[in-house]
């Protein structure tokens, strides 16, 4: 098992879409500049939905061209439908992130299909991907509950899981839209999964609404999940999600990741630069767990240690 994690910078997209203030493309790109120079190396900077339900990622084709450029940086575009798809395969995005809702309910709210619906639009769409090039990764939103109906039995995110597989998708992300599982359940719906497709296949996303945030990504972690999305400052909440907050704080996530011996390659000094500008940006405070600690320890003259 690699000591190797993955942190895919979600801020960008899941963090900005629900904030009122418009961020400007220039601030955009230097916030992606700022994630890269800290050592962020997978971001998801976009999505390609409709301007009128998201006007806040109106600008995505216009961010693209720049942002950091470089062989060792990996970005997905989030896309919700074949045209979301065509988009991003145009703009150039190397992988996409699809989406598929654990319920009938979540996926009319967000995507305007039923549950089949967007299962079959999901295939559809990881197929021609593979005829692109393009790859992909199937986000199971909601996996843990669903914002309307509810709490979700295991085994659907794992049906809904496997299906994905079968028609080719490279990867799939467990994805607790809500931030209402708990580890126990993390272990529950994963267990099985990994020992079926392999820890590599897995991303998992969190959002941080009831605090289990990082008991749910180390549950993952301990079963060999290696691959984590999180936000810078913990920005974040979805627009067709009632009451989810921000997904959990990449600084946060890094630290839980690096006290406890794997390595993320980020350094959480650069990543404070990247929160405060995100902070300026949506004109609201900011900010994981650690940052607090780490002034604390400032102004006592010490220097705090991540790693
Ligand atoms: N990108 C850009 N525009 C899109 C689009 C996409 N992926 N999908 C649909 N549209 C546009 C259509 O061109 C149409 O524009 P028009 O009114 O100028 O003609 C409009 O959206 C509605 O089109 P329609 O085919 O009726 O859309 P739909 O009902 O099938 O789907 C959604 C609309 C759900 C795709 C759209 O509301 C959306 O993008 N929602 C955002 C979902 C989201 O981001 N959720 C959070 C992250 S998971
Ligand atoms: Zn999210």
């Amino acid at each position: 098992m690699t000591d190797q994690a993955i942190i895919n910078e979600v801020g960008l997209r899941d963090g900005l879409q629900n904030q009122p203030v418009t961020v400007d493309t220039a601030t955009k790109a230097k916030l992606a500049q700022l994630l890269v120079d800290a050592g962020m190396r997978y971001l998801e900077p976009v999505s390609f939905v409709s301007p009128k339900a998201i006007p806040q990622m109106a600008d995505a084709a216009a961010l693209t061209p720049l942002l950091p450029q470089g062989n060792d940086l990996h970005y997905t575009a989030l896309i919700p439908n074949l045209k979301g798809y065509q988009l991003a395969r145009d703009a150039g995005y190397p992988t996409v992130g699809l989406v598929l809702s654990t319920t009938d309910s979540f996926n009319e709210r967000n995507l305007r299909m039923s549950l089949e619906q967007a299962a079959q639009s999901c295939e559809a769409i990881i197929a021609a991907a593979k005829a692109d090039g393009i790859a992909t990764r199937t986000y199971i939103s909601g996996a843990f509950a669903c914002p309307y109906d509810g709490p979700v039995p295991v085994t659907l995110p794992q049906k809904l899981s496997e299906r994905m597989f079968a028609a080719g998708s490279d990867e799939v992300a467990i994805a607790d839209t809500i931030g209402a599982g708990n580890p126990q359940q993390m272990k529950d719906i994963m267990a099985p999964l990994i020992q079926e497709f392999g820890a590599e296949k897995f991303y998992v996303h969190l959002h941080d609404t009831r605090g289990l945030a990082a008991a749910m990504a180390w549950a993952a972690a301990d079963l060999g999940v290696r691959r984590f999305d999180a936000s810078l400052g913990g920005l974040g909440g979805c627009p067709f999600a009632p009451g989810a907050t921000g997904n959990m704080a990449t600084e946060d996530l890094v630290y839980l990741l690096e006290s406890a011996g794997l390595k993320t390659g980020i350094d959480v000094q650069g990543l404070r630069e990247a929160v405060a500008l995100a902070a300026e940006a949506t004109q609201q405070p900011l900010g994981g767990r650690i940052l607090g600690w780490m002034e604390s320890q400032e102004k006592q003259g010490k220097t705090p240690r991540i790693g």
